[in-house]
């Protein structure tokens, strides 16, 4: 799922169907997203991922870094 807000852009999930992981596929559609959307005039791009897991280390790997001044909140209801 990808979103526009003016000229920064958002990854609202990124996923790969299980049996057709680990083949580089995640990768590429980073590789070609970044390049389209630069292309396109984007001048940021923002993701909410889990933490604790290997995916910032994914996402660091493309330059993202840990935004400190934002707090997600939730709440049972
Ligand atoms: C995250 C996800 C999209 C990666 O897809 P993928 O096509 O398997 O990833 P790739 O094969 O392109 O792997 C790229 C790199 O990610 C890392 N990586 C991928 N899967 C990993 C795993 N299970 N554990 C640790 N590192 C992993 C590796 O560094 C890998 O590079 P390498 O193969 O050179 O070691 C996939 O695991 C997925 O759909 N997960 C469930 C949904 C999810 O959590 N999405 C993120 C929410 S924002």
């Amino acid at each position: 799922m990808l979103f526009h807000y003016g000229r920064t852009f958002e990854i609202n999930d990124l996923a790969v169907d299980p049996e057709f992981q680990h083949r580089g596929i995640a990768k590429q559609l980073m590789d070609r997203l970044l390049s389209d959307i630069k292309k396109q005039g984007m001048v940021g791009v923002n993701l909410i991922t889990a933490g604790n897991t290997f995916l910032s280390e994914f996402y660091e790997e493309y330059g993202f870094k840990e935004e400190k001044q934002v707090i997600l909140m939730g709440k049972d209801i």
